[in-house]
């Protein structure tokens, strides 16, 4: 790796941190975590799938891991997630064969399911996981109550959301919990995640923080938009994070290119430059901002929607700084 360019997280004032599986905490793919990261999130290892595949039988076999590097070489860490209708097993819905309703008993044992699920892993890692993304992705602001159809709002309505944050206040009363979704700098996404955020804190649900992915593209949304929701949350005094950002060279679902063009990175590094400004002069309201991966070697984009060619990160597949490196550390140094 380069030991001739800033480290990125001394260029910002908030805590930066990349997504990571095991492979980036190894050989050369490590030296670069450490040297420009000060955080990390579990990509895929704290996902329910992964540690308890089937009920009471929990394996964390990769998230010790991960927890272990974090701690040894002074990284924080932000645990993802406890409660999500993805990566979730089938048993969780389920009562044997049948799948669970909405009956009073059903809800309790979905309820008991996920208390249980969230003390295990919280408790599990109390002090060393600094911010639990508690619940992710379940609004929808295209249902008028603003609330995902998925099987934990089905069966229980708000009260997932209630029974996951306390459990994991009571687990760890020191983590940040923070309510975890995407296209939060949408207007109405926005809105309708504003109005649940301010609606549970108002009857004392412990959400301490809103996690705004990001995973924008390279034209859309506007800057201004992301700056808007920053100050709007800013507003309802609620810390906020940055928890899953990266930028698609490409504007839309279809596209894609057999080589990335040199001018197109080149965009990408304008588009980080002001992505980073917004940041910086929000930086009040805002603990961190955390890439959703490492380098382009390693991205969800490369097989999202389509398997294409999309390197989103600031760090080229050989690990070398892009123009989006110098997006964020140096922007006079673009062009
Ligand atoms: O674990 C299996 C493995 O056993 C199997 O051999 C392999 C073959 O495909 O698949 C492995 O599972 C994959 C898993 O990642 C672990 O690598 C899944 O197929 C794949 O779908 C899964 O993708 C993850 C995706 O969430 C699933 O929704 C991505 O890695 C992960 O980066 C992505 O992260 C999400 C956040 O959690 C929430 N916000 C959006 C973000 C991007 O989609």
């Amino acid at each position: 790796i380069q030991t001739d360019i800033p480290p990125l997280k001394d260029t910002v004032p908030f805590t930066l941190g990349a997504a990571v599986e095991r492979a980036q905490t190894l050989g050369e793919h490590a030296r670069l975590l450490t040297r420009h990261y000060g955080s990390i999130t579990t990509g895929n290892s704290l996902k329910w799938d992964a540690t308890e595949p089937r009920e009471g039988e929990f394996t964390f076999t990769e998230a010790d891991h991960l927890v272990g590097y974090a701690t040894e070489h002074g990284l924080k860490v932000r645990g993802h997630t406890l409660a999500w209708h993805s990566q979730t097993p089938d048993w969780v819905f389920k009562d044997g064969d049948r799948d669970l309703s909405a009956s009073a008993a059903d809800k309790a044992l979905l309820l008991r399911r996920l208390e249980d699920h969230v003390r295990t892993l919280v408790t599990r890692y109390r002090g060393k996981i600094d911010s639990w993304d508690v619940v992710n992705e379940v609004v929808d602001e295209n249902r008028p109550d603003g609330m995902r159809r998925s099987p934990w709002f089905l069966i229980t309505g708000h009260d997932f959301i209630r029974t996951a944050f306390r459990a994991a206040r009571a687990a760890d009363p020191g983590a940040t919990l923070v309510l975890n979704d995407y296209n939060t700098e949408f207007p109405r996404k926005r809105k309708a995640v504003y109005d649940l955020v301010k609606k549970l804190r108002a009857e004392g649900v412990p959400v301490d923080a809103v996690g705004h992915q990001l995973h924008v593209n390279i034209e859309q949304p506007p800057a201004a938009e992301i700056e808007k929701t920053i100050e709007t949350f800013a507003r309802l005094g609620v810390r906020q994070q940055v928890t899953e950002l990266d930028v698609s060279v490409y504007p839309d679902f279809v596209s894609s290119y057999d080589t990335v063009p040199a001018e197109v990175l080149l965009r990408q590094g304008y588009r980080y430059k002001e992505i980073f400004d917004v940041f910086r002069r929000q930086a009040a309201g805002l603990s961190s901002v955390t890439l959703w991966g490492l380098a382009d070697d390693d991205t969800w984009l490369s097989s999202f929607p389509i398997t294409r060619l999309n390197p989103p990160l600031p760090f080229d597949d050989e690990l070398q700084a892009k123009p989006a490196y110098w997006g964020i550390a140096d922007p006079a140094r673009l062009a």
